[in-house]
This record gives structure tokens, C-alpha cells and sequence, in this order.
């Protein structure tokens, strides 16, 4: 089926059934590793929670889920690297192996932040989903351990991402016109 394509939308990166498609041999993935681990997968608020839907719906294992809300100070449009946390997890993950999940990594600094805080709770293991990996733009060292699409530097709105908390019920992954954040 054609996707009806949002006027504010330059063009589709990644349309739902590509998305779908990757999300499915990830969740394959992800099963042989955390098969009988029941691990804590956390869903971190906003953006990722339409990816962490479909990803959770198409792994079979055990698991938990958890849910954690973020924010990084500052404002613009790159994250400056301090976190506050807005909601905890609720789950103790000492001992525990957790997975986040993410929908996009650009500069790294949430997730490095992010991880060295989960780190010092001492969870068994401490592994990065992420939908989207945009390398070019890293600034903090850090690397997930599994990657649904690596995507060049463009301003991507969709599928959970959003531009001024819009677009994110999308079903695809867009890139967003200029003209929108221009004006
Ligand atoms: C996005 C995304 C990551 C972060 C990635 O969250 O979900 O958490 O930015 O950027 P970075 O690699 O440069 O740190 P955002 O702060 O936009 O919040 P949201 O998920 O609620 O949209």
C-alpha cells in the first residue's frame, strides 16, 4: 500500500513496511541473546515509544519492561550532555540485564550520560537498541550494540521522532521539509 505522504514531509527515508522488515530480524536478534535472561527493557520517553512497541511485540522472550523520561538541559536542537531525570525507573536493575531502548542516536550524549548513571546501579549487563544511528554527528563516545538503520545527517520526524513534539504518530520515517523549521 502506498503511503500517504504528510505535506510537511520532504520525502520518506524509511517507509513502514522497511521499518517493520528490520524491526522483526532485530527482535530475532535480541531473542537468541535474551532468550532466559529476562531482561528489563526500557523504553526511554518520548520518541522511542513506538519503536519500543513493535520491537517488544516481536521478541518472544521473557522479559520486563520500564519506562524512563529524560530530558537534556539546555535548549536547540543538539542535546548539551547533563541529564535530568524526569521519571525513574520503578525497577531495581542490580543483578538485572537491562536493554534500552532508543529511537535515535545523534551525538551520543543522552545515552553516554544515560549509561554511566544505569552503570552505577550495577545491572548484570547494560546493552543500546536503537532505530536510527546517525554517526556523522557523534560527539560522545559511545556505540549500541544493535542498530535497525544507520541514517545520514537529516532532520528525521516519524515513527516516535518529532519536531516541536509534531509528527511523531507518522508510520514512517520522514525527512522534514526546511521550510518548516526555517520560518
Ligand atoms: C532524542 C532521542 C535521544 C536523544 C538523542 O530525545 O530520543 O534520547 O534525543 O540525541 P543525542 O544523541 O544528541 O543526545 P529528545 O531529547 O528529543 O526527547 P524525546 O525522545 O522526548 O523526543
Amino acid at each position: 500500500m502506498k503511503e500517504q505522504i504528510h505535506a510537511d514531509v520532504e520525502r520518506i527515508m524509511l517507509t513502514d513496511q522497511e521499518i517493520q522488515a528490520r524491526i522483526k530480524e532485530t527482535a530475532e536478534r535480541l531473542d537468541v541473546i535474551y532468550k532466559d535472561r529476562n531482561p528489563v527493557v526500557v523504553c526511554i520517553l518520548k520518541g522511542s515509544v513506538v519503536f519500543f512497541a513493535d520491537l517488544i511485540r516481536n521478541m518472544t522472550s521473557r522479559m520486563e519492561l520500564d519506562f524512563m523520561s529524560i530530558s537534556s538541559y539546555g535548549a536547540g536542537t543538539t542535546s548539551s550532555g547533563e541529564l535530568r531525570i524526569i521519571q525513574d525507573l520503578r525497577t531495581d536493575i542490580q543483578g538485572r540485564d537491562v536493554l534500552i531502548v532508543e529511537d535515535i542516536i545523534d551525538s551520543g550524549n543522552t545515552l553516554y550520560v544515560l549509561k554511566k548513571m544505569l552503570n552505577e546501579r550495577n545491572p548484570a549487563s547494560l546493552n543500546i537498541v536503537t532505530l536510527l544511528d546517525k554517526p556523522e554527528r557523534r560527539v560522545a563516545p559511545i556505540e549500541p550494540e544493535y542498530t535497525c538503520f544507520v541514517i545520514e545527517d537529516e532532520f528525521v520526524i516519524g515513527y516516535g521522532l518529532d519536531y516541536a513534539e509534531r509528527y511523531r504518530n507518522l508510520p514512517y520515517v520522514g525527512i522534514l521539509k526546511r521550510t518548516v523549521y526555517e520560518k
